[in-house]
């Protein structure tokens, strides 16, 4: 039984093909790359309608996989760019048409964390999912994934993306910022933004730029913003583990592809004596197979959507979408029940 996955909430097109027990059948995927400056979304939804019907031709060739074999079409339903998750659902409704096969609609953060979780052979880990637009700590409780702690401003990665712009890179930065960040060697002081569980970013993007200005050099700079937001992302996440007393984490999205949050966040994890786990960076950034992934969950559970119900949700949150493939879960009955009763 294999599932094939829509991934084009943003700047990637990807098709993914899952089987039952989680193995990557295949996976194709293409990037769009602006010359300069950061994603606009009606090129990046011009860019996924032309590549995506040959990623979905590349994806059953790879896998030798007949349209017939396939037993659901999941697609990300949001969150993300409305153009560019539009472009995705069509062609998802499309074959799910043709091919006469159940639509399964999929939360794009919920999807980041169910592939980390399921490949982490971990069952209830606290998740750091740390991407372009998302920055959230996240347990399971009550029937749905909840948000501990989060961004206040702007998603890591675009935090990222938008400091290496500034300084003369190009999209997306994560990845440039990470190995300019290996040269440096002096730490200058950046605001470190934690506020309880939550924390802040633009207050560190003018300081860095500030340094800039006044003669720090690229690497020292990188360093330094790594260091200092991934120690914010690393406190946090260890708070939750402390609150409940949790013993394992996964990390999950574009940004945790990077080694120097790796590092921080398993040092930090196995000083409590617990356990970290990050997927394959294949896995970690915007990929069809985890929409895959999560649509044989959701598939599994009964969940499907009719073509005409199937509308894109540019502002679904991880906290809005129910997990019935999950059991409730110990932490549900210890919560007060006041905010068993929100919902
Ligand atoms: P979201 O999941 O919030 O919708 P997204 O879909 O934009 O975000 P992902 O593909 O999950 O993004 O992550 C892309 C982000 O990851 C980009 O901001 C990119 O700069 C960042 N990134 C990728 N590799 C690295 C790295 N090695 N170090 C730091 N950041 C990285
Ligand atoms: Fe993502």
């Amino acid at each position: 039984m294999v599932v094939l996955g829509i991934e084009s909430t943003a700047h990637t097109a990807s098709v993914g093909i899952v089987d039952e027990r989680a193995k990557v059948v295949a996976l194709a995927s293409d990037m769009h790359r602006p010359a300069q400056g950061g994603i606009h979304p009606r090129e990046a939804a011009n860019h996924h309608v032309e590549v995506l019907p040959g990623l979905v031709r590349r994806a059953l060739e790879d896998g030798r996989v007949r349209p017939s074999e396939v037993d659901a079409v999941a697609f990300a339903q949001g969150p993300g760019l409305g153009p560019c998750l539009r472009a995705g659902a069509t062609v998802a409704r499309m074959l799910a048409m043709a091919w006469q096969r159940p639509l399964v609609p999929v939360n794009h953060c919920v999807a980041h964390v169910e592939i980390a979780r399921v490949l982490s052979g971990l069952d209830d880990p606290i998740l750091l999912y740390a991407s372009g637009g998302n920055t959230q700590v996240i347990a399971h409780a009550r029937g749905r994934y909840r948000v501990l702690g989060e961004t206040l401003d702007i998603g890591i990665g675009n935090f990222l993306d938008k400091l290496w712009i500034a300084l003369g890179g190009t999209f997306p930065g994560g990845p440039e910022l990470e190995r300019e960040a290996r040269e440096g060697t002096e730490l200058h002081p950046l605001p470190y933004s934690v506020h309880g569980m939550d924390i802040a970013f633009s207050g560190m993007m003018t300081a860095a730029l500030a340094l800039r200005t006044k003669g720090v050099s690229r690497p020292d700079l990188a360093y330094s913003v790594e260091v200092t937001a991934y120690g914010m992302l690393t406190e946090i996440t260890e708070r939750a583990l402390a609150h409940l007393r949790g013993v394992s984490v996964v990390l999950g999205g574009g940004v945790a592809c990077n080694e120097r949050l790796r590092g921080m966040v398993r040092t930090m994890v196995e000083e409590r004596g617990g356990t970290m786990f990050a997927p394959p960076r294949s896995l970690c950034v915007d990929n069809g197979a985890m929409i895959a992934w999560t649509g044989h969950l959701a598939h599994r559970a009964g969940i499907a959507v009719a073509v005409e119900a199937s509308a894109v949700e540019p502002r679904q949150r991880t906290d809005h979408v129910a997990t019935p493939w999950r059991p409730a879960g110990p932490r549900g009955p210890t919560l007060p029940a006041a905010a068993a009763a929100a919902g």
